[in-house]
C-alpha cells in the first residue's frame, strides 16, 4: 500500500436523545477497525465520530428532562464520549454539531447552495416523523404511521427546498460510474430502486421550533438536521477553508460506515447536496445490518437494548469487539446471544490461538532457554505454514477494501488452525527427546507465525495483541504491518515468561 496516502472514515454522529446501545457501539467499532488497520498499513488516517445534537428530537428530549437543551446535549454526549473510550476507539475527533466550528460550516454550504440557485422559500405541508427526522408522503405512510414504524404528524410551514428532483439523473450517472461507492450491493440496488422512482424537492428548513442552526439570513428558520448532521463530514476536515492541508488531504472521505436504516441520507441527499455545492461527493458509503437481541428485535419499549459497558464489563473488552465483529458478516443482520458470546471465547481465543500461543511459548521457555528459538533447515511443512502466515496481508487487504471485516477475521483464524494443526503433527514436546535442532525449528516456525497473527489482529484486540507482542519482545517500533516481511525474531531473544492472553470464560459468571 502507498505509505502515507490519505484514509478519512467517519461514523454517523449519534442523537442525543438517548444513552448509547449496542448500535453505536457496533458502528464505531466497526470503523476503529479499519482505522487501525489503515494506520497498521502505513496510511495516513482521520478517523472521526461525535453527536448530531439539534433538531426537535433533541429539543423534545431535552424538555422531557427539563433541561436547557445545550446543557442536556453536553451530558449526553459526553457518554457517547466515554463510550468511545471504554471501546478503546482510536478516532482523531470527535465532532459536536453544536460546536461553533460546525455552524460556521452549515452556514457557508447553505450560502454556497444558494449562489447556486440550488435552494429555494416555499412552504411544506406533510408528513413529518420526529423519531426518523424524516419528511414523509401520504403514499408513504403503511396503517398511519412512516415505514418504520414511527408515529409521523402533520406538519405545515413555511420552509426553505433544496432542488433534489434536478439531480436524478446525476446521482444514477454517479453510481454507475462509481460502481463501489454503496456497499454491500443489495443497499445499492436499493438507493438506485429509489432514485429511479423519481426524486420530490426537499424540505431544508423548520420554522415551527428553534434548536438548531439558524438559516443564514432568515433567522426565522433552522436548517433541517439532517443536512445539518451530513455536513460535520465535512466540518471536521476544516470546511469552509477548502484550500486547508486537511480538507486537500481527506476530503472526499473514502468511507461513511452508516447502519442501514440512514442509507438514504448518505447515498441519495449527500452526494446531492455536495455535487450541487460543487464539492466532491465521498468515495463511499458502506451500510452494517442491524442486530437483535436473542432473537428478538431490539426496542426501548420492549426493554431489551443491550448495554455496551455492560458486555465489556461481563465478557472482556477484546473479547467483545472480537465477538461482534466475527459473529456476523459486516453488512448483514445478525443475532446477539450470550451463549454465542461465550462460545467464541472459548472456542476461538481460550482454545485455538490463546491455547496456541500459550502452549508455544511455554516450551520455547522451558526447552529453549528462553529466548527465541533458531531456525534450521526448513521441511516442505513448515514453508507451508510460513507462506500461509505471511501472505495473509495482501488477503486481507482485499478483504478489508470491500469491508469484509468477518472475512479479515476468519482467514487469521485459518492460519491460527493450521498452526495448531502443524504443532499437533510435529510434536515438538516428542521432538525435544530425539531431535533438538528439529524441536528449535519446529517452535521457531511456530514463533514466527504467532508473532505474524499478533501484528495482524492487532486492528480488533489492540490491547492482547500488545500482550502477546510483549511476550515476543517485539519492540513497539516493529509492530507495523511492514514488520511482518522482518522476521523472524533473531535468535536468541530473550523472551519473558509467557501468561495467558485469552482466559476462558466460566458459565458460572455468566
Ligand atoms: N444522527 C443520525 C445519524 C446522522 S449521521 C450524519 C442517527 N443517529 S442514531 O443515534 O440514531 O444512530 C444510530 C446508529 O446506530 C445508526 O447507524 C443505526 O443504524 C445504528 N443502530 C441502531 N440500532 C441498531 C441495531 N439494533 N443494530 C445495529 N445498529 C443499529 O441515525
Amino acid at each position: 500500500m502507498p505509505d502515507g496516502q490519505s484514509f478519512y472514515i467517519t461514523t454517523p454522529i449519534y442523537y442525543v436523545n438517548d444513552k448509547p446501545h449496542i448500535g453505536h457501539a457496533y458502528t464505531t467499532l466497526a470503523c476503529d477497525v479499519v482505522a487501525r488497520f489503515m494506520r497498521l498499513d502505513g496510511r495516513r488516517v482521520h478517523f472521526l465520530t461525535g453527536t448530531d445534537e439539534h433538531g426537535q428530537k433533541v429539543e423534545k428530549s431535552a424538555a422531557a428532562a427539563g433541561m436547557d437543551p445545550l446543557a442536556f446535549c453536553d451530558q449526553v454526549s459526553e457518554q457517547f464520549r466515554v463510550l468511545a473510550n471504554a471501546l478503546n476507539i482510536s478516532n482523531d475527533d470527535f465532532i459536536r454539531t453544536t460546536e461553533p466550528r460546525h455552524i460556521a460550516s452549515c452556514q457557508a454550504l447553505w450560502q454556497r447552495l444558494v449562489e447556486r440557485g440550488e435552494i429555494y422559500l416555499g412552504s411544506y405541508s406533510g408528513w413529518y416523523s420526529v423519531r426518523d427526522e424524516a419528511f414523509y408522503t401520504e403514499a408513504d405512510l403503511v396503517d398511519g404511521k412512516a415505514p418504520t414504524g414511527a408515529p409521523v404528524e402533520w406538519v405545515e410551514e413555511p420552509s426553505y427546498f433544496f432542488r433534489l428532483s434536478a439531480w436524478g439523473d446525476k446521482l444514477l450517472k454517479f453510481y454507475e460510474e462509481n460502481p463501489s461507492f454503496i456497499g454491500p450491493e443489495s443497499r445499492k440496488n436499493e438507493v438506485v430502486s429509489f432514485v429511479k422512482s423519481g426524486l420530490r424537492d426537499l424540505s431544508v428548513s423548520r420554522a415551527s421550533f428553534s434548536w438548531g442552526v439558524p438559516v443564514p439570513n432568515d433567522p426565522a428558520h433552522v436548517m433541517y438536521v439532517w443536512l445539518d448532521a451530513l455536513t460535520n463530514y465535512i466540518t471536521a476536515v476544516g470546511f469552509p477553508d477548502v484550500q486547508s492541508e486537511s480538507y486537500k488531504a481527506f476530503w472526499p472521505a473514502n468511507v461513511h460506515v452508516v447502519g442501514k436504516d440512514i442509507v438514504r441520507f448518505h447515498a441519495v441527499y449527500w452526494p446531492a447536496f455536495l455535487m450541487a455545492a460543487e464539492l466532491a461527493p465521498p468515495k463511499g458509503v458502506f451500510a452494517h445490518g442491524w442486530w437483535t437481541n436473542e432473537g428478538q428485535k431490539i426496542s426501548k419499549s420492549l426493554g431489551n437494548t443491550i448495554d455496551p459497558f455492560e458486555l465489556i464489563e461481563t465478557y472482556g473488552l477484546d473479547q467483545t469487539r472480537y465477538f461482534l465483529l466475527r459473529e456476523v458478516p459486516f453488512g448483514q443482520d445478525g443475532d446477539f446471544s450470550r451463549q454465542a458470546m461465550i462460545n467464541r471465547i472459548n472456542a476461538d481465543l481460550a482454545n485455538n490461538l490463546g491455547n496456541l500461543t500459550q502452549r508455544v511459548l511455554s516450551q520455547v521457555q522451558k526447552s529453549c532457554g528462553a529466548a527465541a528459538p533458531a531456525l534450521g533447515a526448513l521441511t516442505a511443512e513448515d514453508e507451508a505454514l510460513l507462506a500461509q502466515a505471511r501472505g495473509l496481508l495482501p488477503v486481507l487487504r482485499s478483504s478489508m477494501e470491500k469491508y469484509e471485516l468477518h472475512h479479515v477475521l476468519a482467514q487469521l483464524w485459518a492460519v491460527s488452525d493450521a498452526a495448531n494443526l502443524y504443532i499437533d503433527q510435529q510434536a515438538p514436546w516428542t521432538l525435544k527427546k530425539t531431535d533438538q535442532v528439529r524441536m528449535a525449528t519446529v517452535l521457531g516456525v511456530l514463533v514466527e507465525t504467532i508473532r505474524i497473527l499478533a501484528l495482524l489482529i492487532q486492528p480488533v484486540m489492540p490491547d492482547s495483541a500488545a500482550k502477546m507482542l510483549d511476550l515476543l519482545a517485539i519492540p513497539a517500533d516493529a509492530r507495523g504491518f511492514d514488520a511482518i516481511a522482518n522476521g523472524p525474531i533473531a535468535a536468541g531473544t530473550p523472551l519473558p515468561a509467557p501468561q495467558g492472553v485469552f482466559p476462558r470464560f466460566e458459565t458460572a459468571k455468566a
